[in-house]
């Protein structure tokens, strides 16, 4: 049979809506699992704790036996750039970590990422973390109809390189919807006017990867964690998006305000 390269889905007014609900519950796993994050937690009890939550309110966690993976989250610390599969390993003052959620809720995927401080973190880790919410949003407010994945690749990509950081290129945001991942692949770095042109109602993630050292990972054996191959700090942040008749919308944004840490306490 012929296969055409699939092209991404136009969603209506009935699927911004579902995704609107599985974009705010994923952003709320996220503004509760802040509290938890702190020197003596292991990522194994991190995960615990947000698999409940989704099971508490009606949703699944996606990333569980997805392809085989083993956990409901993915936690990365440090030198970790995704995917860390949670364990054993105990925070400890001055890690970051990286939480990710990827819920189905009524059958829709929300996925969104952020970044944490455990304790006090030095002002070098602190700036990265900073760059790359900073380049995120970058490649975000990119996103409108006519301009192109190119356009938002070079946003991030140029931000993050001007201050020194490199963007990881063996990882993309993807296409979401009724699947985790899908068309189109969504490059954190690119050329201005390249690549795919942007449409209302097209869904994707986007969720750079910067490196203090070198952009290249490797893969340890559990054959999902991905960290720098020179051991240096990495920092994630991902949203799920939608191109709007006029620009765009965020579907994973905090309800309580949260964009990057440090997260205020609650009162
Ligand atoms: N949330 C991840 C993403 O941003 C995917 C998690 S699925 C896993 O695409 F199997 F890799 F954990
Ligand atoms: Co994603
Ligand atoms: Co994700």
């Amino acid at each position: 049979m012929l296969k055409r390269p699939q092209q991404p889905v136009i969603h209506g007014a009935d699927a911004f809506a579902a995704m609107r609900k599985a974009g705010r519950f994923t952003a709320e796993i996220l503004d509760y699992i802040g509290d938890f994050v702190k020197p003596g937690v292991t990522t194994g009890e991190i995960d615990q704790i947000c698999h409940d939550y989704h099971i508490a309110h009606g949703a699944t966690p996606g990333p569980l036996g997805f392809h085989g993976y083993p956990k409901s989250i993915c936690t990365s610390v440090n030198e970790v750039i995704c995917h860390g599969v949670p364990g054993d390993r105990v925070l400890k003052d001055g890690d970051i970590i990286n939480i990710d959620v990827t819920p189905i809720v009524d059958g829709w995927f929300g996925d969104s990422s952020r970044m944490f401080f455990v304790g006090k973190v030095s002002p070098v880790a602190r700036n990265l973390v900073k760059t790359t919410y900073d380049a995120m949003m970058r490649g975000i407010n990119t996103v409108r109809p006519g301009a192109t994945l190119g356009d938002v690749g070079h946003a991030i990509q140029s931000y993050a390189e001007e201050r020194g950081y490199s963007i990881v290129r063996d990882f993309a945001g993807h296409g979401i919807g009724r699947t985790m991942h899908t068309v189109p692949q969504v490059l954190h770095y690119g050329r201005p006017g390249t690549d795919l042109r942007l449409e209302p109602g097209m869904f994707f993630t986007i969720e750079p990867m910067l490196n203090i050292g070198a952009r290249e990972a490797v893969i340890l054996a559990d054959g999902w964690t991905a960290m720098t191959r020179d051991g240096s700090l990495s920092a994630q942040f991902e949203h799920t998006v939608a191109v709007t008749e006029t620009g765009v919308e965020i579907f994973t944004l905090s309800p309580q305000g949260h964009r990057f840490p440090p997260y205020a306490v609650k009162a």
